[in-house]
């Protein structure tokens, strides 16, 4: 099992005392922040980040800030002994998992100052879940400042691309706050039939499940149409997922996979790469997906 450390102090002296060790000068440490409930999509994220980087360090924590529903926070699974066991057959050599306290003292008196994600943040997810993504940002730049190692070594964080709207605002947090961090990402990790792996599958029945495989196979069917040269067909992927049994449609939008802005027009060809996103709810979760359009 990988050494797990629940200060902020802690976490510092031993990634210090790590690089300091380390056999190369200016080694790369590869981060993975993660809310637990592993899976094989954190575990694709893991592996990147210890075959690119020198060192690998990861986070555990579920963040209150970017949930807006009570009851989805206390419901996010938690299992940390089966989290630290994939991540140190991973590799990972340093987790930081603190706890509520040492991350917001006398919560919710903290944090007083905070960050939020602009107009990109008040856009799709941002929409049906308000100051959700203030929350990610806010607790993703602690965590960038808590875990980035002492100079010479470079941070490299790691994200993945299932969470595109969260990327794409990341990325920009990045660029427009100058911190000293590499975005890096990864495609969406699906299981076999096509269903994006998230924690929240755990909370599917049978029946769920299947219904939810709508979802993927309306993306893979406007992808196919990119393909083919064909016309995007995306108000009969909206009325098909309306009508799909056991579906809540919130969203499918194809958009500017940089600025999230939806493109036009609505249903002709598509001019550029383009990213298509769903929100769908599913039994008692919220699912998302997304699949990137490359018109050929
Ligand atoms: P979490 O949902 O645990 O996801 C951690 C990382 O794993 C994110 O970068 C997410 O995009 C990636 N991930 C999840 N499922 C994936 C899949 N099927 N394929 C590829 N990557 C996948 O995202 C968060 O946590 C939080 O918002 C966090 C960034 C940790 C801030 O609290």
């Amino acid at each position: 099992k990988p050494q797990v450390f629940t200060t902020v102090q802690d976490f510092r002296a031993a990634l210090a005392e790590f690089v300091r060790r380390h056999s190369t000068l200016r080694p790369t440490v590869g981060m993975v922040p993660t809310m637990g409930a592993l899976h094989s999509g954190h575990g694709a994220l893991v592996a990147a980040a210890r075959e690119q980087a020198d060192i690998v360090i990861a986070s555990i924590f579920v963040n209150p800030l970017q949930f807006d529903d009570e009851t989805d926070y206390q419901h996010y699974p938690r299992g940390l002994d089966a989290d630290l066991q994939l991540l140190g057959e991973q590799g990972v050599d340093l987790v930081f998992a603190p706890t509520l306290e040492e991350m917001y003292p006398g919560f919710p008196e903290t944090p007083q100052v905070s960050l939020t994600a602009g107009e990109m943040g008040r856009l799709w997810e941002g929409a049906s879940r308000p100051g959700h993504f203030d929350g990610v940002v806010t607790v993703v730049a602690k965590l960038f400042n808590i875990m980035a190692p002492p100079s010479p070594a470079k941070l490299h964080a790691w994200f993945g691309q299932k969470d595109a709207e969260q990327l794409a605002i990341i990325t920009r947090m990045v660029q427009d706050l100058n911190l000293p961090v590499t975005v890096r990402s990864l495609p969406i990790v699906r299981d076999e039939n096509g269903l994006a792996l998230s924690s929240r599958n755990q909370r599917l029945s049978v029946e769920d499940y299947e219904a939810a495989l709508a979802i993927p196979q309306s993306l893979f069917g406007l992808r196919q149409n990119v393909e083919n040269g064909d016309p995007l067909g995306l108000d009969d992927a909206v009325a098909a997922l309306n009508e799909a049994y056991g579906v809540d449609l919130d969203y499918l939008v194809v958009v500017d996979p940089a600025t999230l802005q939806e493109l036009p027009p609505e249903d002709g060809s598509l001019q550029q790469e383009a990213l298509a996103m769903i929100a769908a709810r599913v039994g008692p979760v919220r699912l998302i997906d997304n699949m990137v359009l490359t018109p050929s």
